[in-house]
């Protein structure tokens, strides 16, 4: 997450989820953005092929149309990966919500907790959950935050993008305050930042690197994710590294790309494995 648009939320979370089914993960990608970028990089039309209640909204609603989040989990064409589509729908989520909290009776789930209610169902069937969230902190939002073991914050390492950032952290802070009070979890088994679209010739990216690690220190990941137009060329064709056919890219271009993609999602993959108590393998 992070309500920096263009960040590179999609395109981390699209690979990540990838990398961990073809290791053999049982993953579930969720897209939780009504701009649906996910659902078109994994080949469904957010507005043509998505039905009403037919993203992770029809789980989260408040009224009687709820329905069990097993109905909405849908196959992919990778094995192991199964995900759940998004498009405008999940705007609902933002105009309910407010209603809900006036006229809630006892035993209402709030907000924050229906993402982990409504995966709570579905837990035994996936070792991993990647949720890609919308720019901008909301209730979506949040509610996805309450329901994380980890986050990865994506930041594109530009004077503006690390400004904005900021006040992310600052409002985020804040607001998982507030959710704290109302007994919800605020605590990450790992909160980490990935700096996205790195252009290792650039000097003052490098120099916005240097600061963030000073920062930040080591919850900055080790591994950027590279700048390549291997990565924007194969998104303009709703595909992946994973899904290109590498005779189409000039080749040290496609290999550094891949090879810069493979080490931040091991990196990720080792803060999974060291949650679960894990050696990485
Ligand atoms: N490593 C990369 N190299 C080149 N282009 C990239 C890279 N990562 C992302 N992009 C491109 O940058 C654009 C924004 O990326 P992406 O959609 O992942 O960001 P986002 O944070 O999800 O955006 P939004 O806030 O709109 O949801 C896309 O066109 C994508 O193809
Ligand atoms: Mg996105």
């Amino acid at each position: 997450m992070n309500f920096k648009g263009g960040s590179g939320k999609t395109t981390t979370t699209a690979h990540l989820a990838q990398y961990l089914a073809l290791r053999g993960y049982r993953v579930l990608a969720i897209d939780l953005d009504p701009q649906a970028s996910l659902t078109a990089l994994f080949g469904v039309q957010p507005e043509l092929d998505v039905g009403p209640n037919e993203t992770l909204y029809g789980a989260l609603r408040y009224d009687d149309e709820r329905r069990p989040i097993s109905e909405i989990v849908q196959a992919s064409y990778i094995p192991d990966l199964h995900f759940i589509p998004g498009n405008l729908e999940l705007m609902e989520f933002e105009h309910d919500t407010p209603r809900a909290l006036l006229t809630r009776k006892a035993g209402d789930t709030l907000f924050f907790a229906r993402i982990a209610q409504a995966l709570a169902e579905v837990q035994d069937l996936y070792d991993v959950v990647v949720i890609d969230c919308p720019p901008q902190l909301g209730y979506l939002t949040l509610s996805a935050l309450s329901a994380a073991t980890g986050v990865i914050i994506t930041v594109h390492p530009q004077m503006l993008d690390v400004m904005s950032m900021n006040q992310f952290l600052i409002m985020t802070g804040d607001l998982l305050e507030e959710i704290g009070r109302a007994g919800g979890s605020g605590s990450f088994d790992f909160m980490n930042y990935l700096i996205t679209r790195f252009e290792p010739g650039d000097g003052p990216q490098n120099q916005m690197v240097a600061f963030l690690r000073s920062i930040f220190g080591s919850a900055v990941l080790n591994h950027p994710m590279l700048k390549s137009t291997a990565v924007s060329d194969a998104g303009i064709t709703n595909q992946t590294l994973f899904e290109v056919d590498r005779q189409q890219f000039n080749r040290a271009t496609y290999d550094r790309a891949i090879e810069s993609v493979t080490n931040v999602n091991a990196e990720i993959e080792a803060l999974i494995n060291k949650a679960w108590g894990r050696a990485a393998t």
